[in-house]
């Protein structure tokens, strides 16, 4: 039996899974998630590794780290059916992932756990809290990252420009990556590069990466940037009247108390 904490955990990853699922975002197995969890994997009966997974990257930085993940090829809006099967509990050694619990029949981790565990490593060292990283498919954004420049610098303040809330929830901004093949080393390098100085990494004309002190944090970000993307591309063909100046955005920055990314506001 696992503890009752860790089930609160499977529980909430399936529900945020749901969530990005009835945003839209999760079209047939798109997005995954993974998180840090507070164990060691002594937790877990029979600790014998049942199975163990190759990485294509050395992880020697998270050794001994336990993360709950998903599947891959798994539909986000089936997880909590049956969580065994599409979601896993794996240990972190060098090149492997020990599997401790689920990834029953024959189940493996996300084609993207690079990205993850290179996040995560990196997330750690910025903000020890970071646990949770997620990754989806948000229609507004992915349209905006192909009409859009892919300066991050731009993209920000673009996204910064349209509601309030996008600067006060994302003061660090957006990081963009261009295009890349996914699902292998070279993107998860380059994301866990830009996780450095964003928690949310854009990735142009696939999805977004998102790093957060739990699965509401992480996913909340997605829906802030998600947002002003949409409120974007609602009036971007539109003669714009107004929208929130560099001044006002100052304003509201040191109203919030907030770190704003170094020379993103143009005041
Ligand atoms: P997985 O099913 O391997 O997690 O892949 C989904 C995805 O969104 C790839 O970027
Ligand atoms: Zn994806």
């Amino acid at each position: 039996m696992l503890k009752g904490e860790i089930i609160d955990y499977i529980r909430a990853l399936a529900r945020t899974a749901r969530l990005m699922s009835g945003y839209g975002w999760s079209e047939r197995n798109a997005g995954n998630i993974s998180m840090l969890l507070p164990c060691n994997g002594t937790e877990f009966p029979a600790s014998a590794p049942k199975r163990s997974f190759r990485l294509s990257f050395d992880a020697s930085e998270l050794n001994g780290r336990v993360f709950l993940v998903t599947g891959t090829g798994e539909y986000f809006r089936n997880l909590a059916l049956s969580p065994k099967e599409k979601l896993g509990i794996v240990r972190v050694k060098g090149t492997e992932l020990e599997l401790l619990w689920g990834f029953q029949n024959g189940g493996a981790p996300t084609s993207e756990i690079s990205a993850h565990l290179r996040s995560h490593a990196v997330r750690l060292r910025e903000n020890p809290a970071h646990s949770v990283i997620c990754h989806t498919h948000p229609t507004n954004l992915i349209a905006m990252s192909a009409v859009h420049s892919l300066d991050e610098r731009e993209f920000t303040r673009t996204l910064w420009k349209q509601c309030s809330e996008c600067l006060m929830f994302l003061p660090d901004g957006v990081g963009v990556l261009p295009w890349l093949p996914c699902g292998d080393d070279r993107i998860g390098a380059a994301t866990a590069e830009k996780m450095r100085g964003f928690r949310v990494v854009l990735w142009a004309n696939h999805g977004i990466f998102a790093a957060g002190n739990g699965f509401d944090d992480a996913l909340g970000s997605i829906e802030i940037a998600e947002k002003a993307a949409e409120l974007y591309l609602k009036t971007a063909h539109l003669p714009i009247r107004q929208n929130i100046s560099d001044v006002q955005l100052l304003e509201l920055a040191r109203l919030c108390k907030l770190s704003v990314k170094e020379g993103y506001l143009n005041v």
